[in-house]
């Protein structure tokens, strides 16, 4: 078994900061750093330091075969990665002394990903596979399509949130995660209730107060008390989440068990500065036992 994830490569620019910008001001960061980021490859680096096979399908361009190499010595099967003539994609992330953050994405390289990329990645996918993809690439509905025609699990993180670009691809979803914002969002947008969607597994993690499981084909409603700590930057947490719920399910974890861990691993990563080049690993999460 493996996971296919159709995801984002970034690298991610952090200002420390006061205050989040306001419009107009300029404002003097207190510290400055690089790393790896894109929701998509946080979420590969999850599930591969949560003990699964993942291999990363997406494009950079090549100012970014750092990103490849760095992918690849965190256990990511890189190989469907494509090198484009755009210039590899980026993001602008401010970050409060409340952990509290703000994003500006260059997309770059990740909406030049094409159908033919995904069908060459997908010919060795098999139904025992799962296929991962969030919103910061092209080609979703088709890698949805294609994944959905192969009988793999179709997992969807609906960041950064579009409702037309949810509503696309929701008949061919197995599993849709979202934040509570981005529910309601969703919910305005159809007019159905999230008890309502045509997808079996919908979970909704609502910070502070930890994390709802729906599960619409037996009709269950489950909320996950929060694991309380104190965040120092709460970038890459949901995708922390995610990777970890994906790869224990692709494990064969049971689906409560497999969002045990993902909460347990994004609360140690609302702990750290930074996004892929620290989400903790496997060995982290069961020692910490936080909550
Ligand atoms: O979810 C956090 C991620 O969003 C960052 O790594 C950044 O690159 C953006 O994609």
């Amino acid at each position: 078994m493996a996971v296919f994830n159709l995801g984002s490569i970034n690298a991610d620019l952090f200002y420390q900061v006061p205050h989040l910008l306001a419009p107009g001001e300029t404002l003097a960061s207190t510290d400055h750093s690089r790393g790896l980021g894109g929701k998509g490859a946080n979420m590969s680096v999850a599930i591969a330091r949560a003990a699964a096979r993942v291999a990363h399908i997406g494009a950079i361009g090549r100012d970014g075969r750092w990103a490849v190499e760095r992918l690849l010595e965190y256990g990511v099967d890189t190989r469907n990665i494509v090198e484009s003539d755009v210039a590899t994609g980026h993001a602008v992330i401010m970050v409060d002394d409340q952990g509290e953050n703000a994003i500006l994405l260059f997309p770059g390289a990740n909406r030049a990903i094409t159908e033919t990329h995904i069908s060459t990645a997908l010919e060795a996918a098999t139904e025992a596979d799962t296929f991962l993809f969030q919103n910061e690439t092209s080609v979703q509905i088709e890698g949805a399509t294609q994944a959905s025609a192969k009988g793999m699990r179709v997992v969807y993180a609906a960041a950064p949130f579009d409702a037309d670009a949810v509503k696309a691809v929701l008949p061919l979803l197995d599993i849709l995660v979202m934040n509570a914002v981005e529910a309601q969002q969703l919910t305005n947008a159809t007019g159905i209730g999230l008890t309502g969607l045509p997808v079996r597994d919908v979970v909704v993690t609502l910070g502070g107060d930890g994390c709802r499981w729906i599960n619409t084909d037996a009709g269950t409603d489950q909320t996950f008390p929060a694991i309380p700590v104190t965040p120092v930057d709460t970038t890459g947490a949901g995708d922390t989440f995610t990777g970890y719920l994906v790869a224990g399910l692709d494990r064969g974890l049971p689906i409560e068990q497999a969002i045990s861990l993902g909460q347990q691993a994004g609360a140690i990563m609302v702990t750290r500065q930074g996004t892929a080049d620290v989400i903790p690993d496997l060995k982290d999460v069961q020692d910490a036992r936080l909550g």
